[in-house]
């Protein structure tokens, strides 16, 4: 798409546009402190999030249990006339935590040639020129195998080799192997399959089958580079996990059971996600703790509340008294100090001594969606143990404002309420200016724990949007771009917000839910123009709320400045198609800078978008402008998301 012309963006002369619409930002002093925490992010395992997105594991069911019956996503390799059986064995499981594994059986090979197995991936392996692959697996062999396993990364129909390595003396007892495979300077590709092949007949068992990529800061069970530095380019303050739904699960037994997320990943079973697909858990708790460090973000921890998804949940009281024990003891793995306490030294054991820092738990999700409207007497009971031993925590409640009155928390006051919005474009412009105006600043604090403002006809989890783009257009960004107006206006009292889902793989199967803000497959990823909006906002956010007041413009509008060096960003969401001249005045500013630097996105269609194919099509571009004075005009691109930094002479 083509984007509007700089020109639009230059300042001008007050003069020129004399009865120009009018901002006035009244710099005389704050109006209230922006919240230290206000932007961040929200994940779960949604839409291939982690397995298949984030987490940097490539095999796809490594476990063998993502199917009961199949070894599914395993395929023989039966060239020349080979004969190959595979079979689930529970006879020969790994270990406790993972009760089954792969049989192999090679009946025929001939001399020369090979016969095995291979994965396919998350929809293909990734294979990038010049670069080291950590494969790794348990094995152990019956009496008839004295043979070699190659491992090998390859063209999905084994014609082309792109790396490869080997692995001998399999005993009949389960051992771990480990290779690196590394690639020459090869065109990349997602076709391209993990196989381990044998050059002689025989039998042998297999289990936790692995192959990690490099990861971000190099960590053994680490995460995908690319999706990384695009979190961390967004400058998150939080990370809100592990959900949503997945912290649920669609019964009390497939919760998110963090306890069985520890230690070493051979030892992970995985469970059922609602989602409609088995989570490996390679993103255990620590993972999730580790992640948030990595991106210099704080843990908002969301502990599980005795209701899950398919309308199961847990009597308050002595039925509840367990549930509410592990939460103390997940915080305590959180923060506890890992020589005094029993989940902080479990920490310490798993390879993080120093406590992470944790201000904010959730507790639950969604409780609206418990009929039974038992939320009042979960959360009391959490939210006194959690008091009594963490006072300094703040406890946030998961039903909204807006929810019917019973179903809301009443017999204590929750610190933080969680509300979540998908909503059409169209609503969240009305909210761009009504959703936190007036509310009452003496109630709990505000966290907006989803939110994302769709453009098709579809809700997000409506079925019908499968035919649509997985990521959202410039229409929806600019929705989206309105409502952060309005949350940053009044961030003393909204502390965190985040849009969701983060995540989506583009592959055909991949998707449960649209839009989503960043996506990609096995080689590639992209961002959405929603994605820029919310990098423009939160790479550009003082610590003080600036009042502004429009006159007679369609604009959604905020200012923040920086108290330490009084910078002023004033952002400008323009919904309209043409370009909107405004006069500014700023009230109260000591001399502002002649030059002004502008960071805009915008683009002649609002159907205009990124994908696969076309990743940056639509994104910002920064230029300056000159003659800017305490009243001065600009002009704001039509569909147009724009922060004006001022900076002071
Ligand atoms: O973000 C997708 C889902 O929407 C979340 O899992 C849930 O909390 C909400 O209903």
């Amino acid at each position: 798409m083509k984007r509007l012309p700089l020109v639009f963006l230059l300042a001008a002369p007050l003069f020129m546009h004399a009865g120009q619409p009018t901002l006035t930002i009244d710099a005389t002093q704050p109006a209230g402190a922006v919240s230290p925490r206000l932007y961040g992010l929200m994940t779960e395992e949604i839409n291939f999030s982690y397995d298949g997105g984030l987490y940097g594991e490539l095999i796809r069911n490594r476990a063998f249990l993502d199917q009961a019956d199949s070894p599914q996503q395993w395929a023989p390799i039966q060239e020349n006339g080979a004969s190959v059986s595979l079979a689930l064995d529970k006879a020969q499981p790994l270990n406790e935590q993972i009760p089954v594994s792969l049989r192999i059986d090679v009946k025929q090979v001939a001399s020369g040639k090979r016969a095995g197995f291979a994965n396919g991936g998350y929809w293909g392996i990734p294979v990038k020129p010049n670069t080291p692959y950590r494969a790794s697996f348990f094995a152990k062999s019956a009496a008839d195998f004295s043979g070699e396993v190659t491992l090998s990364i390859e063209r999905e129909d084994g014609h082309i080799t792109f790396a490869t390595g080997k692995v001998s003396g399999l005993t009949n007892t389960w051992k771990r192997y480990e290779v690196l495979l590394t690639t020459a300077d090869v065109a990349p590709t997602s076709k391209a399959r993990f196989a381990l092949t044998f050059n002689q007949p025989g039998t042998a068992w297999f289990s936790f089958v692995s192959l990690f990529p490099p990861t971000w800061n190099d960590r053994p069970n680490g995460l995908r580079k690319d999706l990384m530095q695009l979190l961390v380019d967004l400058k998150p303050k939080f990370l809100r996990f592990p959900g949503g739904n997945y912290l649920e699960g669609n019964t009390i037994a497939e919760r998110f059971q963090w306890k069985k997320t520890l230690g070493p990943i051979s030892q992970r079973p995985g469970h059922p996600c609602p989602w409609g697909y088995r989570s490996s858990d390679g993103m255990g708790l620590l993972e999730f703790l580790q992640w948030s460090e990595d991106m210099g973000a704080e843990p908002v921890l969301a502990v599980y509340a005795g209701y899950s998804l398919g309308g199961e949940s847990v009597k308050a009281g002595p039925d509840l008294a367990p549930f509410v024990q592990d939460a103390l003891e997940e915080i305590e793995y959180v923060t506890g100090d890992a020589t005094t306490t029993k989940w902080g030294a479990q920490r310490a054991k798993d390879g993080h001594p120093a406590p992470f820092p944790l201000h904010y738990v959730e507790i639950g999700n969604e409780d609206n969606f418990d009929k039974g409207n038992t939320y009042d007497a979960r959360f009391t009971q959490l939210f006194d143990a959690i008091k009594s031993k963490y006072p300094a925590l703040k406890c946030i409640s998961t039903v909204a404002a807006r929810d019917p009155e019973i179903q809301r928390v009443h017999s204590r006051q929750p610190d933080v309420i969680d509300e979540h919005f998908y909503d059409t474009v169209e609503a969240f412009y009305q909210k761009a200016t009504t959703q936190y105006e007036n509310y009452d600043r003496k109630g709990p604090e505000i966290f907006v724990g989803e939110w994302a403002a769709y453009e098709t006809p579809f809700k997000p989890w409506d079925k019908r949007s499968a035919g649509e783009p997985p990521t959202p257009n410039l229409r929806a960004a600019l929705g989206d771009a309105a409502f952060m107006t309005d949350m940053e206006r009044n961030s003393d009292v909204v502390v965190m917000q985040c849009y969701a889902p983060l995540f989506v793989n583009v592959n055909p199967g991949g998707r449960q839910w649209r839009p989503n803000l960043i996506g990609y497959d096995a080689l590639n990823s992209f961002v959405s123009p929603s994605y820029h909006a919310i990098k423009i906002f939160s790479t550009h956010v003082g610590d003080q709320i600036l009042k502004v007041t429009p006159a007679d413009t369609p604009l959604f509008v905020s200012a923040t400045r920086v108290s330490a060096t009084g910078e002023i960003y004033l952002k400008l969401v323009n919904p309209k198609p043409s370009a909107e001249p405004i006069t500014i005045n700023l009230k109260g500013s000591p001399q502002v800078a002649a030059t002004a630097t502008v960071v805009a996105m915008s683009a002649a269609s609002t159907e205009a978008t990124n994908a696969s194919g076309t990743p940056t099509a639509v994104g910002p571009q920064t230029t300056t402008i000159t003659g800017v004075s305490s009243g001065f005009v600009f002009s704001v691109p039509g569909n147009g998301i724009v922060v004006l930094v001022l900076k002071p002479e």
